[in-house]
């Protein structure tokens, strides 16, 4: 037999090896191997049994989701299960790494299931807005009760070998030779009657009162996530129809939520944050450097969080300050936090103390000479940016990577101040550093490609999701960030206020509405740098002149009465706003939630367009990501361009038009390569 599967009989006993790379998934190539090892098991009469190993970093990593959408191939995944539990001999999973999903469902249909100790079980479909879909509602109730089962849906987390054996998932740990332990328990099996298929057992499900509790404690999921309504349905019906029925019953859930736009976002994010992680444009083969230890220029908000980062990856770090008293506070806010995270159980002392123990402070930049990567988080001032990269360039080692963590500024123009422009690069960590997973690390004309393949390599061991961009103002995050800013101030004069704006984006599924966020931020920021670049936004600036900063005030474009931290509508703000219209010479109107939403969402996706354009993001699911794990947007939406996509770019450029005709704001015309994937009927989707 030649495919994705070997196989090979020794003693009566029938051993079927998967290798099909990089995860196992059941592609059909794998699904008909699979078939066809069973079907020669059951058919040749000098085989007894039959054992499924597999060879890789996973047994099965599930049904292949790049197949998803496309008209099912035969044998389908039901099919191959359907074959499994007739088998008249038995089947022995010898489990040694991640079985997810369809490939648990493939174990759960065989006789017996061995965990070798690296062993991970889980029903992970969740994540992608969807259910187990071939026979799992059904088998993984009867192998370790109805309550537990669904909670392992919902949560989508798999369990470990040892937990797996404690639940009923599993029959037994083997810690030794995993494929001679399950070819032994093969020939034991064998030996006797032939065990009841999970589908035929009965009982197992354990106490309705107990499923109808875990049932009811997702209830509030269940009403905004079509999935585990279907799960809850789906386990539920195991008490109260046969197999065959509840299996019948999954099996539409699950093609339905397969229609789902939800689910269809979620499945762009999976292969978007993959496809991520490869850096466009670089040598096949570049290596990243060795990065032993790291430097943090600045221990302000960005610097401390920075530092936290290296050293909750175990990573030794030197937070640099231009004083002793500007670093003690520095180190003083760094063990604060830590100390807030002991105080709430989420941080062992132990731990605390270890961190603690990779972060030392120093004074001058000399500091930074044995660090193999730096990062300059010092005010954002392009002046003291090119002085502090002359001074680096003059003390760092040869071969150190030195990042900015700007967040406006031109890298290209720090790069220039230094001998060592291929050294030179973005890492933009987003606030706080120490939470956020977003990293853009931001290419500039002469970064080297090992440089770049550093900063993301290490961004990934900070915990981070890293994003390569190009260089611009506010590269991707910020610059569409900006897009949205805009039409905020400039909804709120024309007649929205605050809460309505806010209840657009919230409503859309974001957590906080860019008001709140404001609020939360602090005003000042903003106010700070229009007032440094001659800009202005004459709300956002009569609150600040007004001593309206946001929650530190008690007060911006909400109320905060003391002790609150949600705001509430205040009328003095609608007030304010009027009379900033009036002298502004703005007649202001009622805008619908509608209106609101496209004028804060299309320019966004607008500015996104531009962006690839430029080859400020080599593709669109990069942007996407950005947003993802930068912004808080809602993953079930997939990100903006996926969710322009969704919605049709048709009527995204025609919305656009409307909007740039009706505001007289250019800026909301069509990009050009909008206009082009109209003309030619494509989406975001189709430049990947
Ligand atoms: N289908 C298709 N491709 C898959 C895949 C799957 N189920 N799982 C992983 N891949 C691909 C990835 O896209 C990636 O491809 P690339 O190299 O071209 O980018 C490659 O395999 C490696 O993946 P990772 O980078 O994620 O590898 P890791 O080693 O970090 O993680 C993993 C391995 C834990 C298995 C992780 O890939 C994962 O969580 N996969 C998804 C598991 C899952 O959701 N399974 C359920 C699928 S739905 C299902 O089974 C429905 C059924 O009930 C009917
Ligand atoms: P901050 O004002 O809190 O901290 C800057 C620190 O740099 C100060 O403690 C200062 O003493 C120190 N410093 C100044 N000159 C120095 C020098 N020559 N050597 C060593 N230290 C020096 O500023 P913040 O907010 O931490 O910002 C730092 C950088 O990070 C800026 O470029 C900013 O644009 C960027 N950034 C800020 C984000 C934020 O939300 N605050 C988010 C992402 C990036």
């Amino acid at each position: 037999m030649t495919g994705p599967v070997r196989f090979e009989v020794a003693g009566g006993i029938a051993l079927a090896t998967i290798a099909n790379p990089p995860v196992n998934a059941l592609s059909a190539a794998l699904r008909a191997a699979l078939a066809e090892a069973v079907t020669r098991a059951a058919g040749d009469p000098a085989i007894h049994a039959l054992v499924i190993a597999a060879e890789g970093r996973t047994w099965i990593a599930g049904a292949d989701i790049s197949e998803f959408g496309k008209p099912p191939a035969s044998p389908t995944l039901a099919e191959l299960i359907a074959l499994l539990d007739g088998c008249p001999k038995p089947v022995v999973a010898a489990i040694h790494a991640a079985c997810l999903g369809g490939g648990l469902e493939v174990a759960m249909a065989c006789t017996a299931r061995l965990a070798g100790p690296a062993a991970k079980l889980g029903l992970p479909e969740v994540k992608l807005g969807l259910l187990p879909g071939s026979g799992g509602t059904q088998r993984a109730p009867r192998l370790m009760g109805a309550a537990a089962a669904l909670r392992l849906m919902a949560q989508g987390d798999p369990l470990d070998a040892k937990a797996a054996v404690a639940v009923g998932l599993a029959d037994a740990v083997e810690p030794g030779d995993l494929v001679a332990a399950a070819r032994a328990h093969a020939a034991k099996l064998a030996a006797g009657p032939l065990p009841k298929p999970v589908s035929q057992r009965d009982g197992g499900l354990g106490a309705r009162d107990d499923f109808e509790k875990e049932a009811s404690a997702l209830s509030k999921r269940a009403a905004t996530e079509p999935q585990v309504a279907a799960m809850i349905a789906c386990v539920r019906a195991a008490f109260e129809k046969p197999f065959a029925d509840a299996v019948a019953d999954e099996r539409k859930a699950f093609l339905d939520l397969l229609q789902d736009p939800r689910s269809k976002a979620l499945r762009h994010v999976f292969f978007a944050e993959r496809e991520a992680a490869k850096i466009a444009n670089i040598p096949e083969g570049t290596k990243p450097r060795k990065v032993e230890r790291a430097a943090v220029l600045g221990a302000g908000t960005m610097g401390a969080g920075i530092a936290m980062c290296f050293a909750n990856a175990g990573i030794p770090v030197r937070v640099i300050e231009t004083d002793e008293a500007a670093m003690t506070r520095g180190l003083d806010r760094i063990r604060a936090t830590y100390e807030a995270s002991v105080k709430r159980g989420s941080l062992a002392p132990e731990r605390r103390d270890a961190r603690m123990a990779l972060i030392e402070g120093a004074v001058g930049l000399e500091a930074a000479k044995d660090a193999d990567l730096i990062v300059e988080a010092v005010f954002e001032e392009m002046g003291l940016k090119k002085q502090v990269f002359a001074t680096l360039d003059k003390v760092a080692k040869p071969g150190a990577i030195i990042a900015s963590n700007t967040s406006y500024l031109d890298i290209d123009d720090m790069a220039a101040a230094t001998n060592r422009p291929g050294d030179v690069l973005g890492m933009h960590f987003f606030s706080p550093a120490n939470v956020m997973r977003l990293l853009e690390v931001v290419r500039a004309k002469d970064t080297a490609p090992d440089a770049l393949a550093t900063a993301a390599e290490i961004g990934r061991r900070l915990g981070k999701v890293p994003v390569v961009v190009g260089v611009c103002f506010g590269f991707v995050g910020n610059r569409m960030l900006a897009r949205r800013t805009q039409q905020v101030e400039r909804l709120l004069l024309e007649g929205a206020l605050p809460q309505q704006v806010d209840k657009a984006l919230t409503d859309f599924g974001f957590r906080m509405g860019p008001c709140a966020m404001g609020d939360l931020a602090g005003l000042d920021i903003g106010w700070r740098i229009r007032k440094a670049t001659g800009k202005r936004a004459p709300v956002a600036d009569a609150l600040v002149e007004a001593g309206r900063l946001g929650q530190k005030t008690g007060k911006g474009y909400y109320l905060y009465p003391e002790g609150a931290r949600a705001g509430v509508p205040d009328p003095d703000v609608a007030a304010l706003i009027e009379k900033v219209a009036a002298q502004e010479g703005v007649t202001r109107r009622a805008i619908g939630q509608e209106e609101i939403l496209d004028r804060l969402l299309l320019p966004m996706v607008n500015e996104g367009a531009r962006i690839l354009e430029e080859g400020v993001a080599a593709r669109p699911g990069d942007i996407d990501v950005v947003w993802l794990h930068g912004y808080n947007w809602p993953a079930w939406r997939g990100g903006p361009m996926h969710w322009a996509d969704a919605r049709g770019l048709k009527d995204v450029f025609a919305r656009l038009t409307e909007l740039a005709r009706q505001t007289g704001d250019e800026s909301l015309a069509p990009a050009p390569l909008l206009a082009t994937l109209v003309a030619e009927d494509r989406g975001f989707a189709s430049l990947r």
